[in-house]
């Protein structure tokens, strides 16, 4: 059964009139970075081709290496080529590389802001730009407070009230590295920008089929009357990655799987998807309905660490049909490692929706495929009719989001065999973004870019959510450190985790779904 769009229906729900982008200059600090490369200016690049941008904008790249502008094109127009979801056009490209520059610098050099300032100025005046700019910290958070403060100290900043003038920040992940931290992160870009000029970064919010989960909830009226405990058994979010560490070694081991994926992306699935209903699509009453389920989490400390976390590490196996050493034998990755490349927890969300509905979430490096779903398990019938056999229990139905890849949805509900025997088996009403919709979905970047300039801060993090997720985690955090590390059963690579994350689940008589 497959679900397409219908023809009948002026069938593009349009809830705004899409956003208005100014003019602006986007200052990109770790320029000759590999974000830069590999998303942010493919990003750029296709919203020019999609015509989002207006005609005057300009990217200037910092970063240290001496590269000239005609360097930074070469590197950007790599990265393109590799990287971009459309290609090269080049009547496109000569003019989008007109209005790359690039300024060489050191971030924590005080003398370089001045520099950096005439670099801006002078690239406005030639684009004819308004003096909008966005600066984007692509860069490790140690950096943050130099940055910020060089651009404060140069006057390159804006106060939020100003018209005519516009002063934004993005903040790259990751913000902080505990609860404490992450405030202090905070503090420093408060001390230069105002909270509505900082729009922190979560690219999982960017996602086509993330930003879906709102829709199907909110714009269709058959889900939300069941959305409840009422209704539903238990709600599994996986993210599951085929790839191993690459070449991240020095940023992941001070990370590991909790850091990396759950205290941002897996976390901000679960509040898209157990969220009270907002009561408008204005950016802050959307956060704050997010906000609120981060409030409810109910705490994983001390004792109930070891019942509802499971935490573990790679070993030698193989995955994506390729060969992958074990985990502490990846290139900078210390032999005696104890950070964990996956992790598996259940969770309780105190609310009247909620309570007693078990959420249990997991996320690893070196799985079998990269697959990535939010499925919401439905509560099994009464055993009256078709359910009276206990061998052979009908299966419950099933709303299984894929977010990525083969991006779309499914129910699964219980059919009529046909036949003269009253026998039933599951089948799957599928919902296929490929096959529904013509229009490519454009990357997470490319939406969250058009959405800082045109000062929609709906999918970013606010200072709030970010401490609160922290907090939550850090929890987790503590309870590990107190056992030094002991917990880490390993899985071999190519796997789909270790015998204890069965355990947590299969204790509660239900079982992790075959992604
Ligand atoms: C990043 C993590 O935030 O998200 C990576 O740091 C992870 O470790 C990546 O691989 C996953 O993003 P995506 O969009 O490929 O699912």
């Amino acid at each position: 059964m497959t679900m397409t769009i219908d023809q009948d229906k002026p069938s593009i729900m349009q809830t705004n009139s899409g956003p208005t982008v100014k003019p602006c200059t986007l200052v990109i600090f770790g320029g000759s970075g590999d974000l830069t490369r590999r998303k942010l200016l493919p990003a750029i690049y296709n919203l020019v081709l999609d015509g989002l941008l207006p005609p005057n904008y300009a990217v200037v790249g910092i970063g240290r290496k001496t590269w000239s502008d005609d360097e930074f094109r070469t590197v950007a127009r790599e990265g393109i080529e590799k990287f971009s979801r459309q290609s090269i056009q080049e009547d496109k490209w000569e003019e989008f590389a007109r209005r790359l520059r690039y300024f060489s610098g050191a971030i924590d050099d005080p003398n370089m802001y001045h520099g950096l300032r005439s670099q801006i100025e002078e690239v406005e005046t030639q684009f004819d730009l308004p003096g909008h700019r966005i600066f984007y910290l692509a860069i490790p958070p140690t950096s943050f407070a130099p940055s910020c403060l060089g651009l404060q100290q140069a006057g390159l900043i804006y106060p939020p009230e100003l018209p005519d003038r516009i002063s934004r920040v993005i903040v790259e992940k990751p913000i902080g590295h505990d609860l404490e931290s992450a405030r202090a992160i905070n503090v420093t870009i408060g001390e230069v920008f105002d909270e509505s000029q900082i729009y922190r970064i979560d690219h999982y919010l960017g996602k086509e089929t993330v930003q879906n989960i709102m829709v199907l909830r909110f714009a269709n009226s058959i889900f939300e009357p069941i959305w409840n405990a009422k209704y539903i058994d238990h709600i599994q979010i996986t993210v599951s990655e085929a790839e191993g560490l690459g070449t991240r070694a020095s940023y992941y081991e001070e990370a590991g799987a909790l850091r990396d994926m759950v205290q941002n992306h897996i976390l901000q699935l679960l509040c898209l998807i157990a969220m009270e209903p907002p009561y408008s699509l204005d950016p802050d009453v959307i956060r704050n309905a997010r906000m609120e389920v981060l409030r409810c989490l109910h705490p994983i400390r001390g004792k109930d660490v070891e019942q509802f976390t499971v935490r573990a590490q790679y070993s030698h196996g193989t995955a994506n049909d390729q060969e992958v050493p074990g985990y502490r034998r990846e290139e900078g990755v210390k032999a005696d490692s104890t950070t964990e490349t996956f992790v598996a927890l259940k969770l309780f969300i105190e609310n009247w929706r909620w309570s007693g509905v078990p959420f249990y979430l997991r996320t690893g490096k070196a799985m079998p495929a990269r697959a990535s779903e939010i499925a919401v398990q439905f509560k099994d019938i009464p055993e009256i009719l078709f359910n009276t056999m206990p061998e052979a229990r009908q299966a419950p139905n099933v709303l299984t989001l894929r977010i990525q890849p083969h991006e779309g949805m499914s129910l699964r509900i219980m059919s009529k065999i046909p036949g003269n025997r009253a026998r039933s088996h599951p089948v799957e009403m599928n919902f296929n973004y490929g096959d529904a919709f013509s229009e490519p979905s454009p990357e997470a970047y490319e939406r969250l870019l058009l959405d800082v300039m045109a000062g929609d801060a709906s999918l970013f993090m606010r200072r709030d959510a970010v401490e609160a997720s922290w907090a939550w985690i850090t929890d987790i955090l503590e309870g590990w450190k107190a056992h030094g590390g002991r917990w880490l059963p390993e899985y071999p690579a190519g796997t789909r985790g270790p015998v204890e994350a069965d355990r947590l689940i299969e204790s509660d008589n239900r079982k992790w779904r075959l992604v």
